[in-house]
């Protein structure tokens, strides 16, 4: 291979994709990959989705891009529809789930600088975690895979063992301005938090009058089977991180917060050129349209219970390759027994998309909207792949 101009910081797979559409990837030499990947939870209706493409052309051939000088019609479209489908009273625009990061830690710092209390800066985190790649974020994170060699570390995080429930107990105090937390680790290996634990976590916070931080980058946005994944434990959060999915594609991110958690953020205190700009609202605002109906929803839990049922039989028949599946909805892991990389390779070999993780895991991320029989095939790809991974083994 040619040595390459981009700098090398991703190891990337031999695969030069050239069209999509639906499930379906397209590489420079014609194969037709079935992509369980979605960009990393990103494609929640598919490449190339019809009403997305229309959404963002019809956009195109208006009006690219202001300002956040000025009104910003399509942003508040789109604010007032998360508002109305969540616990949030204000949102902020971001390109990305990092920016979102930094600017929840922003938003904490300042919420207890204006309560009298500047000194409240502790942010609890958990073992596992991902938040992006921004001096912040990857402090949040805390491992030391991330932040090695890029010292000194922004200070302010404590780092407990994920799920461990009376540790955190333990380790609040007045001092503790949040807990911040995925309800379900992607990027750690698809590690579900009960709703037991999410409800104990937020109890715990409300105990102190610490604010609670989820970030739902990858697991929001109709991936569980909700809009977003802290539904299914019937609690609510005061800021939440959100990217990934809400674009459908399209570089787009938010901050949602109430308008208690939200209060210091005056004009003057953040800003972004491009956050929320109307391309990225254009089609910010289709794929909330539709993924938020509950119609679709609902197809979403039944499609991933088809696909839970025949993971659960690809790890029954491939022992010595899988351990076990686990995740919610459509955001599905499967921690291996053989190296994940070689499942994933040896998947690319018969054209299925998966994504590997932490702990051992491959993940499955597919479009929201993918059939019944397209799981099927999926499947029928991956049992291929597991018995060549097994011919080695
Ligand atoms: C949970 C979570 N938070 C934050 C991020 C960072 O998002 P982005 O890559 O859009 O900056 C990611 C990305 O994978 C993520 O999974």
């Amino acid at each position: 291979m040619t040595s390459s101009s981009v700098l090398p910081t991703y190891n990337r797979a031999p695969l030069s994709f050239v069209k999509g559409e639906g499930v379906w990837l397209e590489e420079a030499d014609g194969r037709r990959f079935l992509d369980l990947g979605a960009g990393i939870a990103v494609n929640v209706l598919g490449h190339a989705n019809p009403e997305l493409t229309q959404a963002l052309t019809e956009q195109a051939g208006k009006l690219w891009h202001t300002s956040n000088l000025y009104q910003m019609p399509l942003q508040e479209a789109l604010a007032d529809k998360l508002t109305d489908a969540t616990f949030a009273d204000k949102v902020f625009f971001t390109n990305s789930g990092t920016e979102a990061c930094e600017l929840a830690v922003k938003m904490l710092r300042k919420y207890w600088y204006e309560k009298g209390q500047p000194e409240r800066v502790e942010i609890i985190t958990f073992t596992g975690s991902f938040h992006g790649r921004s001096s912040a974020a990857m402090a949040a994170a805390g491992s030391e895979k991330m932040t090695k060699g890029f010292g000194p570390v922004l200070g302010g995080f404590t780092h407990l063992e994920w799920g461990d429930i009376a540790a955190l107990r333990e380790a609040v105090s007045e001092n503790t301005a949040a807990v911040m937390l995925e309800p379900i680790q992607g990027e750690g290996g698809i590690h579900v938090l009960p709703d037991a634990d999410l409800k104990a976590i937020r109890e715990i916070c409300d105990s102190v009058g610490a604010l609670l931080v989820l970030d739902e980058v990858q697991c929001g946005v109709g991936r569980t089977g909700k809009l977003f994944a802290h539904e299914w434990a019937g609690i609510t959060p005061d800021i939440m991180m959100v990217a990934k999915g809400i674009g459908g594609g399209f570089p787009l991110g938010a901050l949602l917060a109430t308008d208690e958690a939200a209060s210091g953020m005056v004009a003057g205190t953040h800003g972004s050129t491009y956050g929320g700009n109307p391309l990225g609202c254009a089609v910010g605002n289709k794929v909330l349209d539709i993924v938020a109906e509950p119609e679709f929803l609902a197809e979403v839990n039944k499609r991933a219970g088809f696909m839970r049922q025949k993971l659960e039989g690809l790890v029954a028949a491939h022992p010595d390759v899988f351990e076990s599946v686990r995740g919610v909805g459509l955001m599905m892991g499967l921690r291996c027994k053989a190296a994940n990389l070689d499942v994933v390779n040896a998947g690319y070999a018969h054209e299925v998309i998966t994504v590997p993780a932490a702990d051992n895991a491959i993940r499955l991320l597919p479009p929201l909207n993918i059939t019944e029989d397209e799981i099927s095939e999926a499947i029928a790809r991956l049992d291929k792949a597991a018995t060549d991974v097994e011919g080695k083994g």
